[in-house]
């Protein structure tokens, strides 16, 4: 008989189905909230998980009812070998998503195999349209590239085609409107999300966000109203509209200002090995010296249960409006 394994639900109740893998802790490119100004502190080879090791901890994930993995970076097109990792992940039985976030700078050499390993689904970051500032936001003259990916990645049939901003006041905010109406021509999902501070990427920028709630606000003056479309269970925290009539969606993503802990799915697993149950928090498990160390499948599983039972409620940055982030986002994976 098949035994039923526990799932994984926290101790509010929340379901955590969704798992983002952070395969590599480097990127390819500096944005300006993202990295320390020093420099990435670069982990050494052998201290990021194997491929081996990462199919063997998702396939213990989805055991135990993770049913979305999204791989994340640093940069996932970065890392050698990415594109024959996938169609394992891909073909994990009870899994019913997987995707990939990227900074496009890779995208279109790698679309047609990222899409023939059975991935549908892609995230982009871009802040701005403009090919100067993206050069002042990433440190690198990109765009053309991305742009060029986005528009392959529509071509091949990628469905949906997200593209994240993260919106800074003074930097790219007056870029709102323009990034609203790309979802009036083409199908993509357009997601504003909210600059989080961070402990490394702070220091010196000043950068601050704009609350999602006055985005939402420009949004509707200038294109007109935005119609709610109904979260399905893999959204998250994503608050999806559409425009009249628009092909695409625009989406919100309010770590600070909204009710975006309550309905928290994510455990991340970070480049390093760690498991960690929230973005916010330092709380994190080893599984890789413990797997290293000899950890059978089920003590891997029993450490997954415990660690999202403890997940924490809410983080900082709701409650006090003074916290950042403890950890390096491009060794999270964001
Ligand atoms: N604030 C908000 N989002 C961030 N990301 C990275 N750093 C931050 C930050 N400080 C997210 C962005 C980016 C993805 C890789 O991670 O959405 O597109
Ligand atoms: Fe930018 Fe993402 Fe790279 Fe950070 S990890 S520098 S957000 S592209």
């Amino acid at each position: 008989m098949e035994t039923v394994l526990p799932s994984l639900i926290d101790k509010h109740n929340r379901h955590l189905n969704y798992l983002r893998i952070s395969i590599t802790d480097r990127c390819n490119l500096r944005c300006l909230y993202c990295t320390p100004h020093d420099g990435l502190a670069k982990l050494k080879h052998e201290e990021i998980l194997t491929y081996e090791e990462i199919l063997r901890l998702a396939t213990i994930a989805v055991n135990l009812g993770v049913n979305k993995i999204r791989l994340t970076g640093g940069e996932p097109l970065i890392r050698k070998g990415v594109l024959q990792l996938l169609p394992s992940l891909v073909s994990l039985p009870g899994l019913k998503d997987i995707s990939m976030t990227t900074n496009g700078i890779y995208l279109k050499e790698n679309l047609e195999n990222i899409k023939s390993a059975g991935i549908k689904r892609i995230n982009i970051s871009l802040d701005t349209l403009r090919r100067e500032r993206y050069r002042k936001i990433t440190g690198y003259d990109g765009f053309e590239q991305v742009w060029e990916g986005i528009q392959l990645a529509r071509q091949l049939g990628f469905n949906p085609i997200k593209i994240n901003m993260v919106v800074m006041q003074g930097i790219n905010d007056d870029e709102i409107v323009d990034f609203a109406r790309l979802s009036l021509n083409h199908p993509y999902h357009i997601r504003f999300i909210e600059y989080m501070p961070s402990g490394f990427a702070d220091q010196g920028t000043h950068l601050h966000h704009v609350p999602n709630s006055a985005v939402k606000e420009q949004i509707i003056t200038s294109l007109g109203k935005l119609v709610k479309v109904l979260n399905t269970e893999i959204d998250g925290p994503t608050d999806r509209f559409r425009l009249e009539g628009a092909p695409g969606e625009i989406g919100f993503i309010s770590p600070l200002t909204h009710h975006f802990c309550q309905v928290c799915n994510r455990l991340r697993l970070t480049a390093s090995g760690h498991l960690r149950p929230c973005l916010l928090s330092d709380q994190e498990v080893d599984l890789k010296t413990l797997m290293r160390a000899g950890a059978s499948d089920n003590d891997l599983e029993q450490i997954f249960l415990e660690t999202a039972k403890n997940k924490p409620r809410a983080h900082r940055l709701v409650s006090e409006h003074c916290g950042s982030l403890s950890g390096q986002m491009s060794a999270i994976g964001g």
